[in-house]
């Protein structure tokens, strides 16, 4: 009989009069992979900040190891053994690894802080947990996955005994997946609990021992995992079937959109973009594929104008936009789906019709003259509201609030609806729903077939597999393949990502 580790019970928590939490009942056992499953908007997030002390739920208790506790703050939930790993981490870029995980809770030697222990300990603890990463490495010469762990050491060192992670995968690499996954493994044979949200199903069936479903607050299935499967899975989230494969019939490409010549982004013997050249055309969706650091950032940089070239030209609808900046390339026929929806997709502060309209405020029908046309803004940001799904009061509401699928889709409606020639898309369905992703790739399909040219970057193999028409592989600044998507699955994907073009055999 496992012990249970971790229960809420009826956990209530309202925003006005949005009740995002509505009687919640969680049961984890120690030792356990506990997957919590939404729709976007579903309640996970703030489930897990209770959990976590961040916030304080309006009715219902939490109960740890069978004794009912009340966190007063975070700090209070750590010293009760919580630990959670954040979609936006909270380290300190500028400090080393060992910094970051000792922080607040310095080793000592008197008075003075002893840095010799501190890192031998951050080393020795990364060893037990297989969680590699270099203690006096500077967090913001890390990537994303490293930096990832270094949060996880943080919990790990003031000792958590459940660990919260909220999308985790969300931001990794493939490959920095299954390394999460080991770690994920080692935890739990240290009889470590888990809470894992996440929006993959493949993910929960291949490490969660159990699954409890949300939907609109409430729970809607609580199951262990192998008497589960996907569609259900789908089914108590969304309460419709829904079609995971997308149907596309064949591209009919037209005239090049975008034209690449010799591009290159760095100087000296390696450049990052190193000579490359493609073009995209009227009609077509091509997907870029490579392992994360491979040039992908820096290429669209360059071409989005985010970043100026060191050689060659682009071409946007017939005119040479190689020196230009993102404004003229949008005035060229950009839209443009940054990776960092936070950052540079949208304001928070600003209300959703205001970051619907970004980009388009002087145009008709919302420009007349010098004045916006309030209630032509306030009808189309009502409009993109409802056909994207976009879970919000109403459209004065600052998408700051919003949970972190609808801040995605407000950034794919105002981008999918630019009728700009080209539209790159970086990672265009990171943290949505499912039911969101079957919906945006039918309108990037439906986006293609009215003729507009797709560039598709996108850390999934499998999304790069579903949409493209054509696969170009970068590998070291360069295109190594320019596949026609017939011809192309995940193990010749994977072996051209790995650099190796011989006979695969
Ligand atoms: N501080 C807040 N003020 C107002 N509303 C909020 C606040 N925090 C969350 N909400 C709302 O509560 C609901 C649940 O949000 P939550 O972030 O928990 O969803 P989620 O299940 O994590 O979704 P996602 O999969 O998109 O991350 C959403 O409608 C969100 O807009
Ligand atoms: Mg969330």
């Amino acid at each position: 009989m496992q012990m249970v580790e971790l229960e809420t019970a009826g956990i209530v928590k309202r925003f006005g009069t949005l009740v995002a939490n509505d009687g919640i009942d969680l049961s984890v056992a120690r030792g356990e992979v506990h997957a919590v499953m939404g729709e976007n908007g579903a309640g996970k997030s703030t489930l897990m900040s209770i959990l976590y002390g961040m916030q304080a739920p309006d009715e219902g208790s939490i109960l740890l190891r069978g004794q009912e506790v009340r966190f007063r703050s975070a700090v209070d939930a750590i010293d009760h053994g919580m630990g959670m790993v954040h979609q936006a981490f909270k380290l300190f870029n500028s400090l080393t690894v060992w910094e970051n995980v000792v922080y607040g809770r310095e080793p000592r030697r008197g008075p003075a802080l002893d840095r010799r222990a501190a890192i031998a300990q951050v080393a020795a603890l990364a060893e037990r947990f297989r969680l590699s990463v270099d203690p006096t490495a500077r967090v913001g010469d890390l990537s994303v996955g490293v930096r990832q762990r270094v949060e996880i050491l943080k919990a790990l060192y003031r000792d958590a005994r459940i660990l919260i992670l909220d999308e985790p995968t969300a931001v990794l690499t493939p490959q920095e997946r299954d390394g999460l996954f080991d770690v994920i493994r080692t935890l739990k044979a240290d009889q470590r609990t888990i809470l894992f949200v996440t929006h993959k199903l493949h993910e929960v069936m291949a490490i969660t021992d159990s699954v409890t479903v949300l939907r609109q607050g409430r729970v809607t299935e609580r199951i262990a995992t192998r008497d589960t499967t996907p569609a259900e899975i789908i089914r108590a989230m969304t309460g419709r079937v829904v079609n995971l494969t997308v149907d596309r019939k064949p591209a009919t490409p037209g005239a090049a959109v975008l034209d690449v010549q010799a591009l290159t982004v760095g100087t000296g013997a390696k450049p990052v973009v190193d000579d490359l050249s493609f073009r995209l055309h009227a009609g077509e969706i091509v997907g870029i594929a490579g392992v994360a650091g491979n040039g992908q950032t820096e290429l669209i940089e360059a071409l989005t104008g985010l970043r100026r070239p060191d050689g060659g030209r682009v071409t946007l609808s017939g005119r040479d936009v190689t020196e230009t900046d993102v404004e003229a390339h949008r005035a060229a026929g950009l839209a443009y789906v940054p990776e960092d929806r936070a950052v540079t997709g949208t304001a928070r502060a600003a209300s959703a019709a205001d970051n619907l309209l970004m980009g388009y405020q002087r145009k008709a029908p919302f420009a007349e003259g010098l004045r916006l046309n309030a209630k032509a803004v306030a009808e189309h940001a009502r409009r993109l509201i409802g056909r994207f799904g976009v879970k919000i009061a109403d459209e004065t509401v600052p998408v700051g609030t919003l949970s972190g699928g609808n801040l995605q889709k407000v950034v794919i409606a105002r981008e999918l609806t630019h009728q700009a020639p080209l539209l790159i898309a970086e990672q265009p369905t990171r943290g949505v729903d499912v039911g969101a992703i079957e919906f945006i790739h039918a309108e990037l399909v439906a986006e293609r077939d009215r003729g507009r040219a797709i560039l598709l970057v996108s850390a999934e193999l499998s999304e790069i597999l579903a949409l493209s028409d054509r696969i170009l592989v970068m590998y070291e600044g360069r295109i190594l393949a320019d596949i026609p998507a017939g011809a192309a699955d995940e193990d010749r994907l994977g072996l051209l990502m790995a650099g190796r073009t011989g006979q695969a055999a």
